[in-house]
């Protein structure tokens, strides 16, 4: 059962190489060599191998060399180091450095077929593992979130690369993308998941009780402080605060919550003692935080505290492709309430897709839970969405027709139309169109030169 596993043996011992490159080639693996380090390299950068067998000690590039460089380059080769006996030392050292194993030599032609086979079955369970993965992700999105666009899916990456760190994370998008849903996928995606999640809305509290709320107050430090309290940042100690519309927090506090990002130490209203705290901060803003900071409203030092790792949602718009996958979600959703969720007809869904969604993914769910209630049977017709998104059916479209406008120009502004709903993506907006990415990208190029008149932008 072997695979066609790819091994690059690297020795400079001709006899030795010989005899390993043999010996695997039986075993019935594909088999390539190189006499040194910077030869092994070259050959890594122009195929892919599953296996490095490398020896360590060589002229110009040693073993040594070439595993920190396969690391860098190729993380997903596994290297093994063959070691002098007696070298004990040097396979420590290579271990710690992410060889894979190693083997000192002289050694049994056995050993080093289990080693191999023993890359073979793990890299196949990897395989196995990661196919599972994004098979999963095709289907559900990651976590509560829905949607498989390639822009959610940028999202998704992040979300489970910033998860485990305690890096603090900007998430920016308009309203209604769906911050807070990411804000919690990272907290429930991290090491703090069994520690409070704790949210709070900067634009909703007063400016001059938020200080107090964030960090707590002693008793009498201002009216209607009657007895000390705890802030949030005590209450997410160990765990995640989510602190959602930034853009709108005060200078005043702007700043002492830039000293709490470099000290981890908070200080209560009214109070004289520091106390440290361990929380990971998350913060979410619909502004451009960006415009903010040059318009003089936001801290600059704060905004690069913050902007740590930057994670900006896409408006429901730029992922028309995932609001069929979001609608099916709500349905369910909001079916489950009563008895059995619904259907919805074609037209409806077509109307849904084509909606420009200023509110976004909130504005979809809303619509979505309005057409579940008020739908008389099980499926939901054009008749059951909200006015806006009946009367935008095709706004434009409808003007053309408005104005008696010729098929060419109705065929023009539709392509344009699709065109803009997938960010210009032609292959897509072909498929979408049903004629041949060639023949758009004719179309285009021909209304480009004008060719098409009769109408003026
Ligand atoms: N990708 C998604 N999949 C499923 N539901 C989503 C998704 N994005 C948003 N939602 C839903 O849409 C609603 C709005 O999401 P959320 O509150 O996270 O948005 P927001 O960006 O924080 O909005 P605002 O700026 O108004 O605070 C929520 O009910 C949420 O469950
Ligand atoms: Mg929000």
């Amino acid at each position: 059962m072997t695979e066609s596993l790819r091994i690059l043996v690297v020795d400079d011992e001709e006899r030795m190489r010989q005899l390993l490159v043999k010996l695997l080639q039986r075993a019935g693996y594909e088999v390539e060599q190189a006499p040194c380090g910077r030869e092994a390299l070259a050959l890594t950068r122009v195929q892919v191998f599953d296996l490095v067998l490398t020896d360590i000690r060589m002229p110009e590039m040693d073993g040594m060399q070439l595993l920190r460089l396969l690391r860098e380059e190729r993380p997903e080769t596994a290297v093994v180091m063959m070691t002098a006996f007696g070298s004990v030392d040097s396979a420590v050292q290579a271990m710690k450095e992410g060889a894979y194993h190693y083997i000192s030599k002289p050694f049994q032609m056995d050993e080093v077929l289990i080693v191999v086979e023993r890359v073979v079955v793990e890299g196949r369970l990897r395989r196995e593992l990661a196919s599972m993965r994004s098979a999963l992700q095709e289907r559900y999105g990651f976590d509560n979130l829905v949607g498989k666009s390639k822009p959610m899916r940028v999202v998704y990456d992040l979300v489970e690369r910033v998860a485990p760190s305690t890096a603090t994370v900007l998430i920016q998008g308009r309203s209604g993308t769906g911050k807070e849903l990411v804000a919690r996928a990272i907290h429930v995606n991290s090491p703090r998941h069994d520690q409070p999640f704790v949210p709070v809305n900067c634009s909703a509290i007063p400016a001059d009780l938020l200080e107090s709320e964030l960090f707590g107050h002693v008793k009498g430090s201002f009216t209607g402080a009657v007895a000390d309290r705890k802030g949030l940042f005590m209450d997410a100690d160990g765990g995640t605060l989510f602190l959602d519309e930034i853009g709108d927090m005060g200078s005043d506090l702007q700043a002492k919550l830039l000293r709490v990002l470099q000290d981890h130490k908070i200080r209560p209203v009214g109070g004289t003692k520091e106390v440290v705290v361990d929380v990971r901060l998350v913060a979410a803003t619909n502004q451009i935080l960006e415009q903010r900071v040059a318009d003089g409203a936001f801290r600059e030092d704060l905004f690069f505290r913050l902007n740590v790792i930057p994670i900006q949602l896409p408006e429901l718009r730029q992922r028309a492709e995932d609001i069929p996958l979001l609608v099916d979600h709500f349905l369910v959703r909001y079916g489950a309430q009563s008895a059995g969720h619904k259907r919805i007809s074609h037209d409806a869904m077509a109307a849904l897709v084509r909606y420009s969604w200023p509110g976004n993914v909130r504005e979809l769910e809303n619509a979505v839970e309005r057409a579940s209630v008020l739908c008389r049977d099980d499926e939901i017709g054009l008749a059951d969405l909200p006015d806006n998104v009946r009367s935008e059916q095709g706004g434009r479209l409808a003007r053309l027709v408005q104005d008696e406008a010729s098929l060419a120009e109705v065929e023009r502004d539709y392509v344009e139309l699709v065109l803009e709903r997938h960010e210009g993506n032609q292959t897509r907006a072909a498929e979408i169109l049903g004629i041949d990415r060639r023949t758009l990208y004719r179309k285009l190029q021909s209304w480009r030169e004008g060719s098409v008149s009769g109408r003026e932008h």
